[in-house]
């Protein structure tokens, strides 16, 4: 099959198309043909191998385990495991191909790619595979975060900061669908492609900052993390909840050891102390159960993926390098 490679850790341009083996499917996995493979961060990240950490959380401490980058697939099902119970030969599929909560490369960039069956859901008839491709990891963590950790609520304000990226154009159509009234904070050329999805406010940070605008939110779900927890504050009713996401921005903020992890670590010992800082939490949404909630809301028409642009397979460093100029508003999507 065609794949992009990736033989070290650096820069996109030295990723390579060639003919691979397919992978061979295990016991419990499907084999998907994928038509669809979204880019984002986190494949950024393990192309790069930056910050150091995420060499020990799975992807290959010399070099990637799996030489072939992506997460994210949509597309038909060619074979099964034997013990694969849930789907067969030629449904149409969405998931995720890395497995729990490791951070490393998937093998999505392929015609072929084996993913765990519970880390998948039937995709529905109304959105395409681009669309479908968009959700998987960035939905999961916003359901993570806005339902088992934030518990947002109908009639809850919530603000989205870094809402027409990948994960702020789903967290925003999600906490609506919550039943939430939510404001998104992006760029001016973002703003629009924000309101088309149903925010009902809209705040633009080149002009103002929502920390010093005097409006207070039971939710702040942050993506950026371009402010510190103690001015998100300000925003918050005393009873609200401080999310943080987190983004590296390509490398330009994020420590190139740990990333952002050490803020991470502040906030959960600060987290006993704070009202506003949600404790960490074992009672955490399965693959399976958010795939299920996902695929819900594709469905009923609630959750629209907002797709930015598509690269064919073989442009992936292209794409790769388009999303690090951060003008993508949604999600960067590859072909095949
Ligand atoms: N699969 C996934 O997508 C996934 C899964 C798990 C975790 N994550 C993590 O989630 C983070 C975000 O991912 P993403 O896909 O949403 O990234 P993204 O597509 O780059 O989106 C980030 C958004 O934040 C905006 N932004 C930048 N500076 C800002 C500021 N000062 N104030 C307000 N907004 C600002 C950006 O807009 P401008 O560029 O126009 O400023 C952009 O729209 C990453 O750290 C990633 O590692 C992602």
């Amino acid at each position: 099959m065609k794949a992009i490679v990736q033989d070290a850790y650096g820069s996109a341009d030295a990723l390579e198309l060639r003919e691979i083996d397919q992978p061979v499917v295990g016991e419990y996995e499907v084999l998907v043909r994928v038509h669809a493979a979204s880019v984002h961060p986190d494949v950024w990240h393990v192309v790069r191998g930056l910050p150091y950490v995420l060499r020990l959380m799975g992807a290959g401490l010399r070099r990637p385990k799996n030489p072939v980058p992506g997460t994210d697939v949509a597309g038909r099902v060619e074979a099964v495991g034997k013990r694969v119970t849930r789907f067969a030969p030629g449904d149409e599929v969405f998931g995720e191909s890395v497995t729990g909560y490791s951070w490393a490369n998937g093998g999505a960039f392929a015609e072929y790619a084996a993913v765990a069956q519970d880390s998948l859901a039937p995709k529905p008839g109304n959105v395409t595979f681009e669309q479908a491709a968009a959700v998987p990891s960035s939905g999961f963590i916003v359901l993570q975060n806005l339902r088992a950790a934030g518990q947002v609520k109908a009639g809850q304000r919530v603000l989205v900061n870094g809402a027409g990226g990948g994960v702020g154009t789903l967290a925003v159509q999600l906490a609506k669908a919550y039943g939430a009234e939510v404001t998104g904070v992006d760029s001016t050329t973002k703003l629009d492609a924000i309101r088309s999805l149903g925010t009902d406010h809209v705040i633009d940070y080149t002009q103002e900052d929502f920390t010093r605008g005097g409006e207070r939110y039971d939710l702040v779900f942050d993506v950026p993390g371009n402010h510190s927890f103690s001015a998100c504050r300000r925003a918050l009713t005393p009873q609200g909840t401080y999310l943080l996401i987190g983004h590296d921005h390509f490398g330009e903020r994020g420590h190139r050891l740990l990333g952002s992890l050490p803020r991470f670590l502040r906030l959960a010992v600060l987290s006993p102390f704070v009202r506003q800082l949600p404790r960490p939490s074992l009672s955490i949404l399965t693959k399976k159960e958010a795939m299920s909630v996902l695929s819900g809301f594709l469905e009923s028409g609630e959750l629209t993926p907002l797709v930015d642009r598509t690269f064919p397979l073989s442009e992936v460093p292209e794409a790769i390098r388009y999303l690090g100029e951060g003008q993508a508003c949604g999600k960067v999507v590859v072909t095949m």
